[in-house]
């Protein structure tokens, strides 16, 4: 039986394990044979004012220091990390159930992660502009807004951490992170290696809360900002308890992403992708796949390819090599996956799997058959609503525009696809489709830390995780402009055009 490292896992407030505040023992139980692997400290609101105390204090000093000299840290991280990403991936895949590859995969986003941001210490670019007045100079330049709250799922407890930790951090920010309650073991493993790196104390804090204790984070009125990444209903309450305090919330939460296989597309090249992006992580990101707008005049020659390459996929515990897809995250999760499959049973065609897999090794985990439905309308519920598991559904389309149409007619906007040959119609389909990301031949996962990830609609609220974009969300812009002419200057000459 594997365990993690320290059997009992306690907050870390001001570079400190903190044991003696109020909370409760939850257990960690690895999906995979519902083993418990270690114990984590659930605290309450003490802890939260602790670390916001603590934040506060280091980010004065922390913010002083210069951005080149900030990255020297997150230089170090990075090397840690990447020194440590073997025993990390194990970790990760212990706590969460994907498969290896994937864990390494991820630890391998927040390694980039951390060198990308270690980089813009160097630049954290603002902006010199001409004056409207002679001797006088403009410019705007980024400054942290102070402590940081992070609010990060299960799915990916690394890598999305690291995409708001680490533009949080280059910034000047302290940082409050709420790591999901089923994967704490990710934070404690990073909360050590933020130590190591020798991070000041206080600057990056980790609390165990529950969802509600999380709302007292969201209308604390010392921490600034709060970058959350979940679900939309939980989104939704964030947005308008922060709102209501003028707080910036950013918000990454569902996905409803399709990927389009038009009649001349490479049909081996898209079974292959739509297998990895349906069903791997389990169907568990919110760019996972789970529609297919197939053409008719390949739907059946797709079906055949998906059927035999779902037949092949080997379901299993994570750390064993050979897996591609692993338990997913808890039994509530198989339990919301098959009331949608017996919903789908209802709305489509049920190909392949539709239930849950409990023999042998899989009684004691939390495994569901990767799913295919065919025929299925494009306002189905199974068609519109986030599963968040091996569940896809094939749809019929005539023509380009049709995907188009039927691809942009969810609630969602955060990952599509395309697979054709066609030129003309990728340029179309890239100017048309109504998501933050798209992919041209590929499947609709595998975003790069350095562009902007993030969706429209109900993904999101305009903002973008990762990317340069990140620093938006924590930093203020400050506009600033100086007079050297040695007297008073009023901004009112008028230059007339029509003379
Ligand atoms: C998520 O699904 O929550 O692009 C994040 C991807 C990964 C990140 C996904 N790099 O699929």
């Amino acid at each position: 039986m594997e365990r993690y490292v320290s059997e009992k896992v306690f907050p870390m407030v001001d570079g400190m394990y903190v044991d003696d505040g109020p909370g409760t023992f939850q257990p960690v139980i690895n999906p995979a044979n519902g083993e418990v692997i270690a114990e984590v400290w659930f605290g309450q609101k003490e802890v939260i004012d602790r670390a916001v105390n603590a934040a506060e204090e280091a980010q004065r000093l922390f913010s002083r220091i210069p951005a080149p000299k900030r990255a020297e840290y997150l230089y170090r991280l990075g090397s840690l990390l990447r020194r440590d990403k073997e025993k990390l991936s194990r970790i990760l895949t212990l706590e969460n159930g994907k498969p290896i590859d994937e864990a390494r995969g991820e630890v391998q986003e927040a390694i980039d992660m951390a060198f990308y941001m270690a980089g813009e210490g160097r630049r954290l670019f603002g902006q010199t502009t001409p004056a409207e007045l002679p001797d006088k100079f403009a410019m705007s330049v980024r400054v942290p807004i102070g402590v940081v709250g992070l609010i990060t799922p299960w799915n990916f407890p690394i890598a999305i951490a690291a995409w708001k930790a680490f533009p949080a951090l280059i910034a000047g920010n302290a940082v409050i992170w709420k790591p999901a309650s089923e994967t704490p073991l990710m934070a404690d493993a990073l909360s050590r290696l933020v130590i190591e790196a020798g991070f000041p104390k206080g600057v990056f804090n980790v609390v165990y809360v529950y969802g509600h204790e999380a709302t007292y984070m969201v209308e604390h009125p010392k921490i600034k900002v709060i970058s959350f990444t979940g679900s939309t209903e939980v989104g939704r309450t964030i947005a308008e308890r922060g709102g209501r305090m003028i707080k910036r919330v950013s918000l990454e939460m569902g996905g409803k992403n399709a990927v389009i296989v038009l009649e001349d597309a490479d049909l081996e090249l898209a079974t292959e992708a739509i297998l990895w992006c349906a069903f791997g992580t389990s169907g568990q990101r919110c760019t996972a796949c789970s529609r297919v707008l197939a053409h008719v005049d390949i739907k059946e020659a797709l079906e055949k390819r998906l059927l035999e390459g779902i037949r092949a996929l080997k379901v299993g515990p994570g750390l064993d090599e050979t897996v591609r897809v692993g338990p997913v995250i808890n039994r509530a999760a198989l339990e919301k996956i098959h009331r949608y499959v017996e919903i789908g049973q209802q709305e489509g065609r049920l190909l392949i799997g539709g239930h849950p897999l409990a023999e042998g090794t899989y009684a004691k985990g939390f495994y569901y058959a990767p799913t295919l439905f065919t025929d299925v309308s494009p306002n189905a519920r199974i068609a519109q609503e986030e599963i968040f598991g091996p569940v896809l559904s094939m749809i019929p389309i005539h023509s380009l525009d049709e995907a188009i149409e039927i691809n942009n007619r969810v609630m969602y906007g955060l990952s599509s696809s395309i697979f054709t040959r066609d030129v003309n119609r990728v340029f179309r389909a890239m100017q048309a489709l109504d998501t933050g990301i798209i992919y041209v031949n590929a499947g609709t996962t595998g975003a790069e830390i350095h562009l902007p990830f993030g969706g429209t609609k109900m993904t999101g609220n305009g903002h973008r995780d990762s990317g340069i974009q990140a620093l938006d969300v924590f930093t203020e812009w400050k506009s600033i402009y100086v007079d050297y002419s040695g007297k008073l200057q009023r901004a009112q000459i008028d230059v007339s055009y029509d003379d």
